[in-house]
């Protein structure tokens, strides 16, 4: 039987600006500038992006982001980053999610613990990171802004930001309302953009690394592929879901609020677009979309409690794999297709 994996895609492009080396390396600007091994993220995730999954993907070579509000305080969160250190000697970064709340987090506190705790990296996303940016960069943190639009990177690069990180439609979580897929929004950035480039959202192979780096990235950022992993600290009910779903499993919420959030599609996700369709208000959803809800999928693996998020990269998804396995065959697996599949696409003559 076919897996969704045997499906395979033919590349005519030719990679620029990336040094390819023969012992499963590629090297990019973002790999010199941001001191790692592979130009691969694991970008933040609520409820998973904690030190078990963090601490491998820094072994493996790639930058990965605990996820501060998964906390439930700014000291937790230095335990957790203390506890990321026993784990690893490797550096990893923090995510800071800056979304809109009745009662906002305290971010500036969150901050402070980010930078008391000597972490270098961070990743920022939601709204704009302007407020943060002084603080970050007095501490000479890096940071990568996560968006969703060209103007959004551009402006970011306009603060000051050492990358941006940009999602295309096809992403997990908050694709934004531009609806633009990651094909045509990297190489639309790329364009307007000097600061290296996280392509983010339906990547999960080595070819969807090859065809960010033709685009004009840098790096890739991958979330629902890491969560497929064995060491997500997330129910094993998750990860075969995962693996058993094709790319029209996902769901798009809130569209009528303009807070887009592409989910699981499930009963949950299924009942909030209906009341939302029906000219529904949140407070209509307010229950059903708890964050604590989404939090009970991930531990008690009941798919059926609540809102999950994941993305269309899910169809790509065959197997689970450790961290280490997954970022050796990526990387692997795009020196292939570079030497094997690309360059004898190009003719003697257009040598
Ligand atoms: C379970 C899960 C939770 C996520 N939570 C966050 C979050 O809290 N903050 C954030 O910036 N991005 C979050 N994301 C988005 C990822 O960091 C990443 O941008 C996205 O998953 C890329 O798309 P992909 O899933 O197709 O790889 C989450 C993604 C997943 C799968």
């Amino acid at each position: 039987m076919r897996t969704k994996s045997d499906i395979n895609i033919k590349f005519c492009a030719r990679i620029r600006g990336v040094r390819q080396e023969t012992n499963g390396m590629i090297e990019t600007r973002f790999t010199r500038e941001f001191n790692v091994r592979h130009p691969i993220v694991q970008g933040g995730m609520q409820w998973v992006g904690r030190a078990e999954l963090v601490a491998p993907v820094a072994d493996a070579g790639a930058l990965g982001f605990l996820t501060a509000l998964t906390q439930p305080t700014p000291e937790a969160l230095v335990k957790e980053i203390a506890r990321c250190r026993e784990l690893t000697d490797q550096e990893f970064g923090v995510n800071l999610t800056i979304l809109p709340a009745i009662s906002p987090p305290p971010y500036a506190e969150y901050r402070a613990a980010i930078i008391e705790s000597g972490i270098r990296t961070v990743e920022t996303a939601g709204f704009s990171p302007a407020e943060h940016m002084p603080a970050f960069k007095a501490a000479g943190i890096k940071v990568i802004h996560k968006c969703t639009s060209v103007r959004h990177a551009v402006k970011a690069e306009s603060l000051g930001v050492d990358a941006v990180s940009i999602d295309g439609f096809e992403c997990a979580g908050h694709p934004g309302e531009d609806d633009v897929p990651g094909l045509v929004l990297i190489a639309a950035a790329a364009r307007r953009v000097s600061v290296p480039i996280v392509a983010s959202g339906g990547i999960a192979d080595a070819r969807g690394l090859i065809a960010a780096l033709a685009l004009g990235a840098d790096a890739v950022n991958m979330g629902t592929r890491f969560l497929c992993t064995v060491e997500a600290p997330v129910h094993e009910n998750v990860k075969r879901k995962i693996v058993e779903a094709n790319e029209r499993d996902t769901t798009l919420i809130f569209r009528t609020l303009h807070n887009t959030a592409r989910v699981a599609t499930n009963t949950v996700s299924r009942e909030v677009v209906e009341i939302l369709r029906a000219g529904g208000e949140f407070d209509d959803v307010r229950d059903l979309v708890a964050g604590v809800r989404g939090r009970e999928v991930y531990e008690t693996g009941d798919m059926e409690r609540g809102l999950w998020t994941v993305g269309q990269s899910q169809a790509l998804i065959d197997d689970i794999p450790t961290v280490a396995e997954l970022v050796a065959r990526i990387v692997a697996e795009a020196e292939d297709l570079i030497t094997t599949r690309l360059s004898p696409l190009v003719s003697a003559e257009g040598r």
